[in-house]
């Protein structure tokens, strides 16, 4: 058996006990499939990871950047009080389109705000409107622009938020000294960053499973 194969194998076993089949979740991926999105959202696993971050930070707010069909953000949203808020930038109208029925599908569309553009001009117009700090933020867009997505969460959060970073690890290309693609040099700037700031707490874990060998990032604002 292909070491990839059994990567699946197990992220299939721990999916059966851990995140059964979910109506609203299932159709999200079926849609975005569907209108062609790329499959590129995280697993179910992943998703469970996100929404119990979510709920150890007693999160009331929540900032994602890069929504695609809105899986990641439905499985965020989930762990929200009926009187939370989930911000998700989206650079695609298209892709936004597909999250907002996804969205609107699981009943989440009063909580979740999708904002459609480029993040770098989204960001500073959301920061513009002065909102309460966001409890989580979720960075999973174009990875070239992860160290300036960085330094937005922190201006848009505060002591004990927690910021997450996907795909940081690539099949290993982040520790390849001559791999000097735009997404690996931006991720290895984060992971830099992180490790530099003095406002900032984080390690990195890589994963194997049903989306192959990646990893997250996670720092913890500090005072
Ligand atoms: N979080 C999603 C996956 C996101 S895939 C999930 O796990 O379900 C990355 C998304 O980032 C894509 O939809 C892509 O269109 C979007 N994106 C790429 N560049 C962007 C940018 N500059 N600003 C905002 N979104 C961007
Ligand atoms: C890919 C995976 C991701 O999780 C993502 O956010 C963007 C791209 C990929 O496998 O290409
Ligand atoms: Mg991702």
């Amino acid at each position: 058996m292909s070491e990839s194969q059994l990567w699946e194998d197990v992220d299939a076993y721990f999916i059966s006990h851990l995140t059964p089949d979910d109506p609203a979740l299932d159709a999200a991926l079926r849609e975005s499939e569907a209108a062609q999105l790329p499959p590129v959202n995280v697993t179910a696993n992943q998703g469970k990871l996100l929404q119990l971050l979510a709920q150890i930070q007693g999160a009331r707010t929540i900032l994602e950047i890069g929504t695609l069909g809105g899986y990641s953000t439905i499985w965020m949203a989930r762990a929200l009080p009926a009187d939370g808020r989930l911000v998700t930038l989206e650079y695609s109208a298209r892709h936004a389109e597909v999250a907002s029925r996804n969205l609107a599908r699981a009943g989440l569309d009063a909580l979740v705000d999708v904002r459609v553009g480029p993040a770098l001009e989204s960001l500073p117009k959301l920061a513009d409107e002065n909102p309460a700090p966001f409890d989580l933020v979720f960075i999973d867009a174009d990875k070239g622009n992860n160290p300036h997505y960085l330094e937005w969460a922190l201006k848009l959060t505060s002591t004990g938020s927690l910021i997450v970073i996907d795909n940081v690890v690539r099949e290993g290309r982040v520790a390849d000294p001559d791999d000097t693609a735009d997404d690996v040099r931006g991720t290895r700037a984060a992971i830099e960053l992180i490790g530099a700031h003095p406002r900032l707490s984080g390690t990195a874990i890589q994963t194997v499973g049903g989306k192959g060998y990646d990893g997250f990032a996670l720092a913890r604002v500090l005072a």
